[in-house]
C-alpha cells in the first residue's frame, strides 16, 4: 500500500489550498506528476559566499537533485543561514542557534518529507542538525570536505594551525611580513573547509560517527570527484530514508551520541564538538553531563596523526583510508548495532574499511598516544567544568600550581599583550575574562590567546592559558577552556585577581582558585555584574536565555523538538 507523504498535504489536495501549492510552483515549470505524492526532498543548503568552506556547495546540490531524481524523488533545495568562521563577528558561535531556528522553521513549514543537509564551516553543521532534530523527518547529511593541503616552499602548512604558528613568529621577528603575506597565498589552495582536524573537520566525521552520512564520506577532499558521486548517492539514499521512515531521532539514539564521543576523542577532534553535540543532544531530549565525554573518552588513544594534535592534514587523513578506516579500527569499543543513514548497522557499514598508512591511521592497540580525549576539570575556579585538550597540550604543563596574571577582557589583553614590561614570566598562569557565552557575547574563539611578545622573543612557545572562551579546533597549547560558570556571570572566574594562585592538575581534573572563602565571598560581595552587552535583537534574546557553556549554549527555549506537524492553512 501506497504511503502518504507529508508533503500532500500541501500537494495531494482538491482544494483551493492545493491549487496554491501546486499552481505557484508551477511557475518553475514543473510538470503536473511531479505533485503525485512522490517523496519530496528538501535541499538545506548552507552556501554562501561570504562562507568560502561552504562555497562549492551549490555544486554538490546539483549532485545531490541527480540522486533524489533517480530514485523517484522530487529535490527542492533551500537556503539556510550560513555561518562563516572566518568572516562573521564577534563570533558564529553568536549565531549558532539563530541559525538552527531557520533551519528549524523552514523544515517544518514547507511540504518536506525528507531533508539533505548540505553543511561545512564549523557551525553550519551543529545548527543544521540541531534544527532538524527538532523537527524530526528523515534526515541525511553531506557534509563538503576539507581544502587540498596547503603548500608553502615545499612544506604542507594547516589552516588555522600553522597560521597561529606563523602569526606568533610575526610577533617574536622570527619571520618577516613579507614572508607572512606570501603565506596568505600558500593556505588555502581550494573550495572546502579547514584541512586540520579542525571544528569542521571534527563536525564532519560527528556527522558521519553519529550515522548521519554515507559511510566513509567524512574526509572525502572537497575537490575529490568522490565527493560528487557521495553527495548524488545521498541523494538516492533520502528517498529511500523518506519510504522507510527512517527518521533522524531513530539514528541519533544516547548509543550514536557515545560512538561520536569515542570517535571524535581518536580523532584528537576539537573541543568545540561538546558544545555542539550537547546541544544536538537537548533537541532530542537526551541528557548529556560534561563529565560524560570525560568518561566515554578517558580509554581511547589518540589514533589520527593529524594537526592541531599530531602531523598530518585532512588529504593526508583520506589517502591513509580515511574516517572509514578509523572507525573499522575503532569498532570493538563503539556500539555496533545502531542504525545509520544507510538502513545498516555501524558493524555491517565499518566491516572493512582498510588503512593503506599507519603514520597518520593507527590501530587501537598502538596508537600515537594513549590519552587522547578532551578532560573535564573541576574546581573552585570552575564548579560546573571546565575543559582541556590534552592531546594539543604540553605534557610539563599538565599538572602547575602558580600565580596567575589577569586580563579583564579582550580589550585589555590587546592594550598589554605586547608591553616589554609586562609582569608575567614563562611560568605565569594566563587569565583572560568575559569571553563566555553572555559576556563577549557568543563565547569567541579566543581562548587560545597568543603569548607574551616579550615571552616569545625569549624563545617560550606555550604557557597555562585559562579562559571562559572557546578556541579553534585548529589551535594547540595548554589552554584550559569553557570555565562555567562564566565571568559575566559572576562565576569564580569574576573574582580571580592577578597575583592570586591556581592550582590545576589534568590527572586529578582539578582546576582551583587558591583562595580562602572569606576572601572569596568579599570579592564576590564587591563586584557588580557587566553592563549587558546588547540592548535589542537577536544578542539580547540570545543573552537573555542562552544556556551557560557547559550546557552545550543553546537557547533554554529551544531545547527538545516540535515535530513535523503544522495544523494551521496559512489562507
Ligand atoms: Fe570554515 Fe575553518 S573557517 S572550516
Ligand atoms: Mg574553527
Amino acid at each position: 500500500m501506497k504511503k502518504t507523504h507529508r508533503s500532500q498535504e500541501w500537494f495531494g489536495r482538491a482544494d483551493k489550498s492545493g491549487f496554491i501549492s501546486r499552481s505557484w510552483m508551477k511557475n518553475q515549470g514543473y510538470p503536473n506528476d511531479i505533485f503525485d505524492g512522490r517523496p519530496v526532498i528538501g535541499i538545506c543548503n548552507t552556501w554562501s559566499d561570504l562562507t568560502p568552506c561552504n562555497a562549492h556547495l551549490r555544486d554538490l546540490a546539483e549532485r545531490v537533485k541527480y540522486g533524489v531524481l533517480e530514485a523517484g524523488g522530487v529535490p527542492f533545495e533551500f537556503p539556510a543561514m550560513s555561518l562563516g568562521e572566518a568572516l562573521m563577528k564577534p563570533t558564529t558561535m553568536l549565531y549558532r542557534n539563530l541559525a538552527s531556528m531557520d533551519v528549524e522553521e523552514s523544515i517544518r513549514a514547507n511540504p518536506i518529507d525528507g531533508v539533505v543537509l548540505l553543511v561545512n564551516c564549523d557551525k553550519t553543521t551543529p545548527s543544521c542538525l540541531m534544527g532538524a532534530a527538532s523537527v524530526d523527518i528523515p534526515t541525511i547529511a553531506v557534509s563538503g570536505g576539507a581544502m587540498l593541503n596547503g603548500k608553502y616552499k615545499g612544506r604542507d602548512i594547516g589552516s588555522g594551525t600553522d597560521l597561529w604558528k606563523f602569526s606568533e613568529e610575526l610577533r617574536s621577528g622570527i619571520i618577516s611580513q613579507d614572508e607572512f603575506d606570501a603565506i596568505e597565498n600558500s593556505m588555502s589552495r581550494s573550495n572546502g573547509a579547514c584541512n586540520t582536524m579542525g571544528t569542521a573537520s571534527s563536525m564532519a566525521c560527528m556527522v558521519e560517527a553519529l550515522g548521519m552520512t554515507l559511510p566513509n564520506g567524512a574526509t572525502i577532499p572537497a575537490v575529490d570527484a568522490e565527493r560528487r558521486r557521495i553527495a548524488q548517492l545521498a541523494g538516492r539514499r533520502i528517498v529511500g530514508m523518506v519510504k522507510e521512515d527512517l527518521r533522524i531521532s531513530h539514528i541519533l539514539t544516547r548509543e550514536a551520541l557515545e560512538n561520536a564521543i569515542m570517535c571524535n576523542a581518536a580523532i584528537g577532534g576539537s573541543t568545540n564538538f561538546i558544545l555542539h553535540l550537547q546541544a544536538i543532544a537537548g533537541r532530542l531530549g537526551i541528557p548529556l553531563d560534561l563529565t560524560q565525554f570525560d568518561k566515554l573518552s578517558a580509554d581511547i588513544p589518540l589514533m589520527a596523526n593529524l594537526k592541531p594534535s599530531g602531523d598530518f592534514l585532512m588529504e593526508d587523513f583520506h589517502y591513509a583510508g580515511g574516517l572509514g578506516a578509523l572507525i573499522t579500527n575503532l569498532q570493538n569499543i563503539l556500539h555496533k548495532q545502531v542504525i545509520q543513514a544507510n538502513g545498516k548497522t555501524l558493524q555491517e557499514n565499518y566491516a572493512s574499511f582498510p588503512t593503506y598508512n599507519d603514520n597518520v591511521i593507527s590501530t587501537f592497540e598502538r596508537p600515537f598516544q594513549t590519552n587522547s580525549g578532551t578532560a573535564v576539570l573541576k574546581g573552585s575556579l570552575a564548579p560546573s567544568g571546565a575543559i582541556i585538550k590534552t592531546s594539543a597540550a604540553s605534557p610539563e604543563l599538565l599538572s602547575v600550581k602558580q600565580k596567575c596574571y589577569v586580563f579583564e577582557n579582550i580589550e585589555q589583553y590587546n592594550q598589554q599583550i605586547n608591553a616589554p614590561d609586562l609582569p608575567v614570566d614563562q611560568d605565569t598562569i594566563l587569565v583572560l575574562k568575559d569571553a563566555g557565552v553572555k559576556g563577549y557575547p557568543g563565547m569567541p574563539e579566543v581562548g587560545n590567546f597568543g603569548l607574551p611578545k616579550k615571552l616569545l622573543q625569549q624563545g617560550v612557545r606555550d604557557m597555562v592559558r585559562i579562559s571562559d572562551g572557546r578556541m579553534s579546533g585548529t589551535a594547540f597549547g595548554t589552554i584550559v577552556l569553557h570555565v562555567s560558570p562564566e565571568s559575566a556571570d559572576g562565576g569564580p572566574l569574576a573574582h580571580v585577581q592577578t597575583g592570586d594562585v591556581i592550582e590545576m592538575d589534568v590527572a586529578e581534573r582539578k582546576l582551583n582558585l587558591c583562595i580562602s572563602d572569606e576572601e572569596l565571598t568579599k570579592r564576590k560581595e564587591s563586584w557588580a555584574p557587566p553592563s549587558p552587552k546588547a540592548t535589542r535583537g537577536y544578542a539580547k534574546l540570545y543573552i537573555n536565555t542562552v544556556q551557560p557553556s557547559h550546557l552545550g549554549g543553546d537557547l533554554d527555549f529551544l531545547v527538545g523538538g516540535s515535530g513535523s506537524e503544522i495544523k494551521r492553512e496559512p489562507h
